[in-house]
């Protein structure tokens, strides 16, 4: 084989490095084209706004997303970054991307301008690097407008609740599990007379002295301990201008939606002037009820005088038949003037025991019949039930009347035998049944036209309506009225 000469050997090592050389740069350029068909499909990709800044601030690059979504077309180049910001924000703008390029923040939320005139709020980072080989600003803008739409509807939120809970006057705090203030409102301050940052993190030891705080810890645990809302009333002074007030407080456990105990919610009220109100009208009311007792005191009283200045009158004749009717007369001012009595007795002032006012009243018509009386005995069945002063004085009379009647006409001297004065319920109906009846000589034959002559029984038929009933006479020596007697609940009275 012939050899080469040694120039034609150097000619084509020569040819073959310049060979070489252009297959390298050949690939070299081959792989920059797809390092930046790869950087333009991740920029397109973005959702973010990407853009590039000159040093002068001016726009070299942005991507698709800026013109899909702020509208804007190619005329964005070259132009100001301040051009896509409101005029409002282009003196505090530049500060905070000075700001963030110093590393002095991280975030950077402003507003930015679409094609349309329309604002959305963005939050942007930016920082230095190199374009096309010089040095440039390389900026990534989120939209963050939801999100602060979000945190903006929670802030109004917080902000109404917060200004509910300042507003209302009430005390109102919170602690955690281990007595810990977390939140207190103004009214809260003003007990402790340091503001809510100064008294959050710290308990009640580092306000009050510690009996008093050992005392709100207990009631602290009690509420937990117990699992719903405790209450209690307590004197407490206002370190804010030293007054003292009557509190009615309510502590309630909080817990999460997962079931955790997170502290104790207390609420505060001060009843200092309605308990106050409350003691006024309960010793108003006090001495209203000593008047009343007094008045119907005097009442009776003024009822036994009448009565007496009957007896003394029935005492000067000697007409039988006039000392009887004195005699009766005087039976019913007694029947009002024992009704007065028991009323001033009775711990209510309103209403009256049936039971007691009928029994003493049989007897009080036994004993002022005694003289003519002849072995009689009084039955009473009764039950028991009040009735107010306009119910009471017509049964009185009413059975004043019928008892005195079956002493005076049904017993003549000899005969004895039983009278029976009965007051009980008719079945399930508020109706009862008054009734006066007696085993004597039975009514007699003239019985009808002897009692449209007489009083008696005319009162007692006049009594009767007044309770709403009528007299009924029979079977035998019985008389009776049914009405209803209108019984007061106790809740009814106190309200
Ligand atoms: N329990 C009775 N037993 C027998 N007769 C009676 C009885 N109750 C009333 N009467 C008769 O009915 C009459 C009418 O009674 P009433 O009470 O109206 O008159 P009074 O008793 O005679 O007189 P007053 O007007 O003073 O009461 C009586 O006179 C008596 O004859
Ligand atoms: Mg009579």
């Amino acid at each position: 084989m012939r050899r080469l000469p040694a120039s034609s050997i150097s000619l084509l090592q020569s040819l073959a490095e310049q060979f070489g050389l252009a297959i390298e740069r050949l690939v070299a350029r081959e792989d920059a084209q797809n390092h930046r068909q790869n950087l333009q499909g991740f920029f397109h990709a973005l959702q973010d706004f990407v853009f590039v800044l000159n040093d002068l601030g001016e726009i070299q690059y942005v991507n698709p997303a800026v013109h899909a979504k702020l509208g804007y077309d190619d005329k964005l180049l070259g132009k100001s970054i301040l051009a896509v910001h409101p005029e409002r924000v282009h003196a505090s703008a530049w500060m905070i991307v000075t700001d963030m390029l110093q590393g002095k923040r991280t975030s950077c939320p402003l507003p930015i301008l679409r094609a349309d005139g329309s604002e959305l709020m963005v939050d942007t980072r930016i920082v230095h690097g190199r374009w096309n080989g010089k040095p440039a600003l390389l900026g990534v803008s989120r939209d963050i407008s939801e999100q602060r739409a979000l945190e903006q509807a929670l802030q109004q939120q917080r902000d109404t609740l917060r200004t509910l809970i300042n507003t209302i006057p009430e005390l109102v705090w919170l602690k955690d599990v281990n007595g810990y203030y977390l939140a207190c409102n103004p009214a809260f301050e003003a007990l402790f007379g340091h503001t809510e940052a100064d008294i959050a993190g710290k308990t009640d030891f580092d306000f009050v002295d510690a009996d008093l705080a050992r005392y709100f810890r207990a009631n602290d645990l009690a509420a937990i301990e117990a699992g719903h809302v405790t209450s209690n009333e307590e004197w407490l002074t206002f370190a804010s201008d030293g007054h003292r007030a009557l509190m009615s407080t309510c502590k309630t456990p909080m817990y999460s939606t997962d079931g955790t105990l997170q502290g104790v919610l207390g609420i505060s009220h001060d009843i200092t002037q309605r308990v106050a109100a409350e003691q006024a009208l309960q010793s108003s009311l006090h001495e209203k009820e000593a008047l009343l007792k007094e008045v119907h005191h005097r009442v009776k009283n003024n009822l036994q005088i009448i009565s007496s200045l009957i007896r003394l009158e029935a005492g000067r004749t000697r007409q039988e038949e006039v000392k009887s009717v004195l005699g009766d007369m005087q039976g019913r001012i007694r029947s009002m003037a024992l009704l007065h009595e028991l009323l001033y007795r009775s711990p209510s002032l309103a209403e009256i025991d049936m039971g007691q006012y009928i029994r003493q009243l049989a007897m009080q018509v036994f004993s002022a019949n005694v003289s003519k009386r002849a072995p009689v005995d009084l039955k009473i069945d009764i039950t028991p039930v009040a009735a107010n002063l306009d119910q009471a004085i017509p049964c009185g009379l009413l059975v004043n009347e019928l008892i005195t009647n079956a002493l005076k006409h049904g017993f003549p001297e000899s005969h004895s035998g039983s009278i029976s004065v009965e007051l009980h319920p008719v079945g399930e109906s508020s109706l009862w049944s008054l009734s006066v009846s007696d085993s004597g000589i039975g009514l007699p034959e003239d019985f009808e036209s002897k009692r449209q002559g007489s009083l008696g029984l005319q009162l007692a038929s006049g009594l009767a309506n007044q309770l709403g009933g009528a007299l009924s006479v029979g079977p035998g020596t019985k008389f009776s009225v049914r009405f209803s007697i209108v019984e007061h609940a106790p809740a009814a009275v106190a309200a």
